[in-house]
């Protein structure tokens, strides 16, 4: 059931439109000193992650509004229909539950009147079996040689998802295998993986859901090549270097590899969320099953925490709204998060697909247009090196850019005093963006007057500071799940189908009308828009020129 009152008829929402244009001016200056308390306030501290939220443009009553729209949304039905199993994914009549993915061994969750847990944990268990061959050097490969390199081939959430988590766990992995991740359809990115790799040692994880992706297929095919030509051309070959982790067994046989060397996840798990399906295979052979275990019981303690907390002191629940609260009222249009911490460098990416996949919807459930904004962009880069190139349009730019800081208390690798120098970064940025400085503080420097302007720091620019104590497995599984549910909360709020991805399908169609054209012996009869066929035709002419 999702609410019948259209968002912006909701009292919640017109109540939040009346309370911007009272507080949209009030400065984070101002509301600091009116409550002494504020930083030690609003904050959070769940399941091992402390939120602070004060550096938010919000008051009290902001945060009782938007508590109170969640409740008009019937947030809390639509969290337990997705626990429950129901088809939330409306377009594609699908079950969406990532959460039976970390689900403990003796839980019981349904679909189609189905337990799913004892299937997952039977692939869990298979996985951990592979992975533990592959790391003692018992699973050889064609010549006999043990096998010191991974490739992970896949694209969207068969790769994001696995090269973010194994550069984030890399402090936990067997530095005595190599792994790379090939996925763009570039041939350059194949090249370059294996430019080094003796194929003899290597092992190809071939990752797709349907295991009809173009980039996937391709990269795939040219891997067998690569493999086979280094292996002196024996089919068999195949079934030591090759793996599968798909839903689809009828697609991974007839590429050749042995349905007993695949490895199966089920329509339920979207792409974005699958990075703990047997998606995350190359994590478990870096990281090992232990790890990749306890990883999995820190999205299970996030998911626990979604589905039971009080609203006001749910994790998800808060980021989600006040990530709404700037794209719906002050129009912010991207979001921008900043890991202070260098094993997270691909995080921002991996979060790119989960929230704007997600969330870049103009209907809603029942196909009308919407008349607010959804998803804002997703975008950043680890601290500090963002603030030597993009920090400069946060602090003094004209667009209002709500920023997530992410960092951690212990350093995994220490180093002299760097760790405390990037910490003292993240604080530092954080408070400037906040309060900023003021034209009568600039020109107590002795400032000229026409260069105070220019050295000013308006501030009121928001941000969360996520302070975690170490960046573990568990802590990496529910860092993930905190933005995965944030990413739900929006969704619902917004009555928009979280969980498809239409708006990626006219481009892989177009894509394969125009493979041909360009390959092409004979002059192809173009049909496109004239810049189309002109494109085309340059291409053509310059390449057989
Ligand atoms: O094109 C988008 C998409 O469908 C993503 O949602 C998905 O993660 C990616 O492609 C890869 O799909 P597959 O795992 O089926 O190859």
């Amino acid at each position: 059931m999702t609410a019948s009152v259209p968002l912006t008829a909701r009292p919640a929402w017109q109540a939040l439109t009346a309370h911007y244009s009272q507080i949209s001016k009030r400065h984070l200056r101002q509301l600091f000193a009116d409550d002494p308390k504020r930083g030690e306030r609003l904050t959070l501290d769940a399941v091992g992650i402390f939120l602070d939220y004060s550096k938010n443009r919000i008051t009290d009553e902001t945060l009782k509004l938007l508590l109170q729209l969640a409740a008009e949304s019937d947030l809390q039905g639509r969290i337990e229909a997705m626990f429950r199993g129901d088809k939330i994914n409306i377009t594609e009549n699908r079950a969406v539950l990532h959460v039976a993915l970390r689900a403990p061994r003796d839980a019981s969750i349904l679909v189609d009147g189905e337990n799913v847990v004892p299937e997952v944990h039977a692939v869990l268990d298979k996985m951990a079996e592979f992975s533990n061959r592959v790391r003692s050097g018992e699973w050889k490969g064609h010549t006999g040689k043990r096998i010191r390199n991974i490739v992970n081939i896949g694209i969207g959430g068969s790769d994001l998802g696995p090269v973010m988590a194994y550069e984030a766990l890399k402090h936990y992995s067997d530095r005595n295998l190599t792994f790379r991740f090939v996925s763009n359809v570039d041939g350059i990115d194949f090249v370059e993986a294996v430019h080094d790799l003796d194929p003899a040692e290597t092992l190809f994880i071939v990752a797709s859901k349907t295991f009809t992706t173009l980039e996937t297929m391709t990269n795939a095919q040219s891997a067998r090549d690569w493999a086979l030509k280094g292996l002196g051309g024996d089919m068999k070959a195949v079934a030591r270097h090759f793996v599968a982790v798909s839903t689809n067994a009828t697609k991974v046989s007839e590429f050749g590899i042995d349905t007993a060397n695949m490895f199966g996840f089920w329509d339920w798990v979207g792409g974005r969320y699958s990075m703990d399906s047997a998606i995350g295979l190359s994590t478990m052979i870096a990281i090992g099953p232990d790890n990749f275990g306890e990883m999995l019981d820190g999205f299970h303690q996030m998911d626990e925490h979604f589905r039971t907390a009080p609203f006001e002191k749910n994790l998800p629940v808060l980021m989600g709204l006040l990530t709404l609260w700037y794209s719906d009222f002050f129009g912010s249009e991207t979001v921008a998060v900043l890991p202070y911490e260098q094993y997270l460098k691909r995080f921002p990416a991996y979060l790119q697909q989960l929230t704007m996949e997600s969330n870049g919807k103009y209907v809603t459930l029942d196909g009308s247009k919407v008349d607010y904004e959804t998803s804002p962009i997703y975008w950043g880069e680890p601290g500090t090196n963002g603030q030597h190139s993009f920090y400069q349009l946060i602090h003094q730019g004209t667009r209002l850019i709500p920023c997530d800081f992410i960092a951690f208390v212990q350093e995994l690798t220490p180093l002299g005093r760097h760790h405390d120098m990037l910490i003292a970064n993240v604080l530092a940025q954080s408070e400037a963006l906040a309060f900023g400085k003021t034209p009568e503080e600039v020109k107590a420097e002795g400032t000229a007057d026409w260069l105070v302007p220019h050295r000013v720091f308006e501030g009121n620019r928001p941000s969360n500071t996520l302070l975690i104590e170490k960046l573990t497995p568990a802590v990496l599984g529910k860092l993930i799940a905190l933005y995965e549910h944030s990413v739900y909360v929006q969704g619902v709020i917004w009555n928009i189908d979280s969980f498809d991805q239409w708006g990626v399908e006219l481009g892989k169609v177009l894509a394969q009308r125009i493979i041909p054209e360009l390959e092409s012996k004979t002059e192809p009869k173009l049909a496109h828009d004239s810049s189309t066929n002109n494109l085309i035709h340059r291409y053509r002419e310059l390449k057989s020129a």
